[in-house]
């Protein structure tokens, strides 16, 4: 009897070991508790062997897109199981008038350790409570563990009082829109360079919307956000401690009206990830590379490859994950968004694939990482 029952644990044992996983694009993806993982528009924290997934918690219904609960954070060894480690940034209560109260809209939170301060950085795209989208704003919290709680320090526009590294003269002499005109994103009358939208923000700090972060191997960190009312992307230069601007930034792809931007560095290159500006709905992704974080960059293109690339694959770029221990392994993370009902938004990771200086994401149905 003992022996059957030694038998069937080793059984068990062995299947539990030999347990198939794998990356389902566009599915339902359950955390330890079974429930689809909530962090949407999110980014990676590699940290002590662990990987660290932060992201918008969406709740249902139509004020699932603005923040009502906080930064939801996972755990995860491998990649594919992922513990819920509960809400790292929690929204102020209503009422409080904090910047971050609940009710606001926070987007696209990323999250950076910083060796000189031994903290971790959160930066978050911002719109204050009732605002729309006209705010703009860059917030930012900070913690002693990857888990949090963060504590929300301050937010702003970036770069206020500063040129950009390639300011022009007419920035400097040509006229601004009156304070108080809006423009909405992905429709501008005219070029942004025409209206000058640069030298209307100068004072007050410029526009800061869609965001990533990007730490380079020699420590320094970089703000990439969109700007000028979505019509072109800025890279700022942060402070070391990785909280505040230097006032040392680049206008990159002027004009071209690109949102969702993702960095990573590859073989001393630098790549973005990037998409056009659509809303909730996809577009077709975009692409650059450049060898230094400030340019010059250059386009490289729509990097999806087959059926329903032009829509990427119905995502948008959230993050490029560097998979550890893993020589030339990148994974794109993108959204589905569901505007109707936001926590049911889905997640497309594809495994990216290197030709030359360039890179193309092809779909996958399931894939797993040996397949990098
Ligand atoms: C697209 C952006 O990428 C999202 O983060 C969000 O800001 C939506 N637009 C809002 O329409």
């Amino acid at each position: 009897m003992i022996k059957i029952i030694y038998s069937i644990l080793c059984c068990l044992f062995f299947i539990s070991c030999t347990k198939e996983y794998y990356f389902q694009p566009g599915e339902v993806w359950p955390d330890n508790h079974g429930v689809h993982i909530n962090a949407h528009g999110g980014g990676i924290l590699y940290d002590n062997g662990v990987y660290y997934w932060f992201g918008e918690h969406k709740v249902e219904g139509s004020i699932g897109n603005t923040a009502q609960v906080g930064v939801h954070c996972y755990s995860s060894t491998d990649l594919y199981k992922w513990k819920d480690e509960g809400i790292a940034l929690s929204v102020a209560p209503e009422g409080s008038g904090s910047d971050i109260e609940k009710g606001c809209v926070l987007e696209r939170p990323k999250v950076i350790y910083n060796a000189n301060t031994r903290k971790y950085i959160m930066w978050f795209h911002l719109e204050p409570k009732g605002m729309g989208y006209s705010g703009a704003k860059s917030g930012v919290a900070v913690s002693e563990k990857p888990t949090g709680p963060y504590q929300f320090i301050h937010s702003f526009r970036p770069n206020a009082g500063h040129w950009p590294m390639n300011v022009l003269d007419i920035h400097i002499t040509r006229p601004v829109p009156s304070s108080g005109e809006q423009f909405s994103g992905g429709s501008l009358p005219a070029p942004p360079d025409s209206l000058n939208l640069l030298g209307r923000d100068m004072k007050g700090g410029q526009m800061a919307r869609d965001m990533n972060l990007f730490v380079d191997d020699d420590g320094k960190a970089y703000h990439i956000y969109s700007s000028e009312e979505n019509s072109t992307l800025h890279i700022s230069l942060l402070s070391d401690d990785y909280t505040r601007y230097v006032g040392k930034y680049k206008r990159l792809f002027v004009g071209r009206h690109m949102e969702a931007a993702a960095m990573f560095k590859r073989k001393g290159k630098y790549y973005l990830i990037m998409s056009g500006c659509t809303g909730w709905e996809p577009n077709a992704a975009r692409s650059a590379v450049a060898d230094a974080p400030f340019g010059e960059w250059k386009e490289l293109g729509n990097p999806c490859k087959g059926k329903d690339a032009e829509w990427t694959f119905y995502s948008q770029s959230c993050y490029v994950l560097p998979v550890q221990g893993c020589n030339d392994c990148y994974i794109y993370m993108g959204d589905r968004w569901c505007p109707k009902n936001p926590i049911d938004g889905r997640y497309v990771w594809l495994p990216i694939q290197f030709e030359g200086d360039s890179f193309i994401i092809e779909w996958k149905d399931r894939w797993s990482l040996e397949t990098l």
